[in-house]
């Protein structure tokens, strides 16, 4: 029996699903059980950060296999307080705690309880935005914005409200600029907190720049959304699940604000071992850490900071500092971004190129520049583009797309000539065009 008849997949309907089984991996490079080789320009779901099968990780994996593979939180293991420590001190976040969790999804739950708790509101509101993505789990679909998942729950029960996100392309209050748009959708947040009541509210969950549905934020929105929530006492997460670990040429996303700038918690998952082994992570900085201190923390999951994990975090966390990746992402994102804003001028599909700032850059694909018609309704993805995205698999390159979106996010590590060719056979593919 193969995988297609015995495994239940997500994000598909189960008969459509057809894929390669990939048995190894090198760098930006997947193969298959046939042989075929693969260039990932979407680091599978924007976690691959580091590349596949980095030996260091590996190794480390390996060296702690042969330790210890596994202890609950009620006893210490060592590579999970090297990993804190790592995380305190690349955020900023000394004298605050890190909490362990098992992926993204988990992450943001638990950073919600966090601020719930330190606010002393169990089930103070909580505002997040729409179009947004924040994990598959019930209490993460009332959190998440998104379409394909909203109508399974009902946010407003689990005390989730949100508000329009900061989309300059296609922003709600018809801005004059990238900027405006972005201080716009601040005031939206400070908004909601008025009218409910600062009391009332116990948290804001944002993406502070890369957002995993597409939207990029303007400059201005981070650290407008930082005073709102500062002058009102609201905790600010920062769901840095996906733009972590230089997706974003920072370490973590706000920092490319200061750290005037920095949120009361941060989720991590993904990059955090870039995908060698399962782990999200909860900063939680020193302000609400102290709150939290005294009191019962009534939750945790059996795996939490499980040795396994931590030591591939821990060598994660390595390779980014002696292979400059932070810096690396910097530099070839901004490579990236002018090349793809010179294919905007080429072809009249592409509507915006937004991003830039690391490796993480979106094109969306219109029907018609001028009116700015979407190829097909959000978040639907148009069978053209299935086709394109197909055309470039048959000749060994994976693109990401979600709707009428191609998020471009390689591997931090990705060969400079790779990435080049990566682009040219877009390039060629909008060229002779996806509707035959
Ligand atoms: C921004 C963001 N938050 C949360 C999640 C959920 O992470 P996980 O799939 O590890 O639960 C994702 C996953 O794509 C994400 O991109």
């Amino acid at each position: 029996m193969s995988e297609r008849d015995s495994v239940m997949h997500s994000w598909c309907v189960q008969a459509n699903w057809q894929a390669p089984t990939i048995v190894g991996g090198s760098g930006a490079y997947l193969w298959d059980d046939s042989g075929r080789r693969y260039l990932d320009m979407s680091s599978l779901a924007e976690c691959s950060n580091l590349g596949h099968q980095h030996p260091a990780v590996v190794a480390a994996i390996r060296a702690q296999a042969e330790q210890l593979c596994f202890v609950t939180s009620a006893w210490g293991a060592r590579p999970r307080a090297q990993l804190a420590e790592l995380l305190l001190e690349k955020s900023g976040m000394q004298g605050g705690r890190v909490f362990f969790t098992l992926g993204g999804a988990d992450a943001n739950e638990h950073a919600v309880k966090f601020a719930r708790q330190a606010r002393g509101l169990p089930q103070g509101l909580v505002i997040a935005r729409e179009r947004s993505y924040h994990g598959a789990s019930y209490a993460c679909m009332a959190l998440s914005g998104d379409a394909r998942t909203c109508h399974q729950i009902d946010a407003e029960r689990l005390d989730v409200v949100h508000v329009a996100p900061p989309y300059p392309y296609r922003c709600r209050w018809n801005s004059r600029n990238d900027e405006e748009c972005g201080e716009r959708a601040a005031a939206a947040v400070a908004a909601v907190i008025d009218e409910r009541g600062a009391e009332q509210v116990a948290a804001v969950i944002m993406e502070p720049n890369a957002g995993t549905n597409g939207i990029v934020a303007p400059d201005s929105y981070w650290p407008a959304l930082r005073r709102a929530t500062r002058d009102s006492g609201v905790m600010l997460i920062a769901d840095e699940v996906m733009s972590g670990f230089g997706r974003c040429g920072e370490w973590f996303a706000w920092q490319r604000h200061g750290a005037d700038n920095a949120p009361d918690l941060i989720t991590l998952a993904k990059g955090l071992t870039g995908a060698h082994a399962p782990l999200g992570a909860v900063i939680v900085g020193p302000a609400v850490a102290a709150r939290l201190e005294n009191q019962m923390l009534s939750t945790g999951l059996t795996y939490c900071g499980h040795p396994l994990s931590c030591a591939a975090g821990v060598a994660a966390m390595q390779v980014y500092e002696r292979e400059d990746l932070i810096a690396r992402s910097r530099r070839l994102g901004v490579a990236m971004f002018e090349r793809l804003r010179a294919l905007q001028t080429r072809h009249s599909m592409i509507g915006d190129v937004r991003g830039g700032h690391g490796l993480f850059a979106v094109l969306e694909l219109v029907r018609d520049r001028a009116t700015r018609t979407p190829l097909a309704p959000w978040p639907e993805t148009p069978q053209e583009f299935k086709r394109l995205l197909a055309a470039a698999l048959a000749q060994g390159v994976s693109f990401a797309a979600r709707g009428n979106l191609i998020i471009l996010a390689p591997p931090l590590v990705i060969v400079e000539s790779d990435l080049t060719a990566a682009l040219d056979l877009l390039d060629r593919l909008l060229t002779e065009g996806v509707s035959a």
